[in-house]
């Protein structure tokens, strides 16, 4: 078990890591008025051990399971349950479960009675490097991801490996995918992946590394906490042309075109000399343990239309967070044609065997 201090202009939290966190930190919750937020699946899986933490006759609202639940209509049946359970200005909402959970309850945590007090138990593998650290809290609405939210930090964050045991392998690669951004982040996070590049779906490496990659997001959201300075930007790697993918061909988990962009945006680097062949080779092999295969997809340049709204982007040009050598990346700016016409390369290359 391990700690990491989290300190920003806005907020202090402490987040336990490691096996065992769980059930020894969750406990010493129950003096406090608690609301937990939850959703299907992880409400089946794990109600024994909420009522057996927090006590039976803990509120708990259950939400729909999936990216679905996180909009405005569950929000405010949150916050409705909230003032029928008589929750007061200093009641802490327990967000336990995987991103979507934490996005809305996080979000409620901060609009109730002006803020109250919020932990995040996150229990998938992509929320608990990602999602539960840092503070970004939304729902989607309109027909727009994470068009409403705020930036609200949770005083705790558990963070714990025992919810792995229950994860499809879906969630487990759509997690991956983010290990290894931060790997191309982060040279000992990229070692400990090298390392153990034969066993990255098992638990027990799992639970190894969420640790580092928190470690690397606290870092990163102390010196921008706000994704104002560019620090935080560089947390997008990979995300420009994934989630541009994601928007148009579907069906795939986040983190998984998380990969896949960052295999194509290694095309880019290669080609632009950003990056050498060497250390691209090793990124694109640790993204083939996790995928298997990069789909070489028709429709790139309709897809890449999506990258023109990136939120990165100032003018009419696509930015792209390029991996440079270990431990080291570079915000890219190309031209949209010039953009369009590297997927198209990326692709062809993926067609030839490359
Ligand atoms: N706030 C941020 O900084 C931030 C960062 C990245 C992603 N996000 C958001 O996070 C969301 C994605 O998070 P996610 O990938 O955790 O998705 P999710 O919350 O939808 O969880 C994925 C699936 O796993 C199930 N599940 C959760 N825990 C489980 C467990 N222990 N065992 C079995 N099943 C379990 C859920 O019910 C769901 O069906 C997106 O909405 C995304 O926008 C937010």
């Amino acid at each position: 078990m391990k700690d990491i201090d989290l300190k920003t202009a806005s907020a202090e939290s402490v987040i336990h890591c490691g096996e065992g966190t769980f059930l020894k930190y969750a406990p010493l919750l129950r003096e406090r008025q608690l609301f937990v937020v939850t959703d299907a699946n992880v409400f089946a899986y794990y109600r024994y051990d909420i009522w057996k933490v927090f006590g039976d006759d803990v509120p708990i609202h259950v939400i729909p399971a999936g990216e679905s639940g996180k909009n405005i209509r569950n929000l405010i049946a949150i916050l409705r349950a909230m003032l029928g359970a008589g929750m007061k200005r200093n009641c802490t909402v327990v967000a336990l479960g995987g991103g979507v959970v934490g996005d809305i309850a996080g979000l409620a945590a901060s609009l109730y009675m002006r803020g109250v007090h919020l932990v995040q138990i996150p229990t998938t593998l992509l929320s608990q490097v990602d999602s539960s650290v840092g503070g970004k809290t939304a729902v989607d609405f309109e027909g727009v991801k994470n068009a409403v939210g705020t930036f609200y930090q949770p005083e705790e964050v558990i963070a714990d490996p025992m919810f792995f045991g229950t994860l499809p392998q879906r969630e487990i690669r759509c997690g991956l995918g983010e290990i290894v951004k931060y790997g191309a982040l982060n040279a000992d996070i990229l070692n400990l992946l090298t390392e153990n590049s034969e066993n990255l779906f098992d638990n027990a490496f799992l639970g190894k590394v969420v640790y580092p990659c928190i470690l690397h997001k606290a870092k990163v959201v102390t010196e921008d906490e706000r994704d104002l300075t560019g620090q935080r930007k560089t947390l997008n790697l990979g995300h420009t042309t994934g989630h541009a993918f994601e928007l148009f061909f579907r069906r795939k988990s986040h983190g998984e075109f998380v990969l896949i962009g960052m295999y194509y945006e290694l095309y880019v680097a290669r080609k632009r000399g950003i990056c050498a062949d060497e250390y691209a080779t090793k990124l694109e092999n640790l993204i083939l343990k996790v995928m298997g295969a990069i789909p070489a997809y028709d429709g790139v340049e309709e897809a890449a239309h999506y990258a023109r709204f990136d939120k990165k982007n100032d003018d009419e040009n696509v930015s792209l967070i390029l991996p440079v050598s270990e431990g080291k990346c570079e915000e890219v700016k190309l031209a949209f044609e010039e953009y369009t016409k590297m997927l198209r390369g990326a692709r062809d290359s993926l067609k030839e065997g490359k």
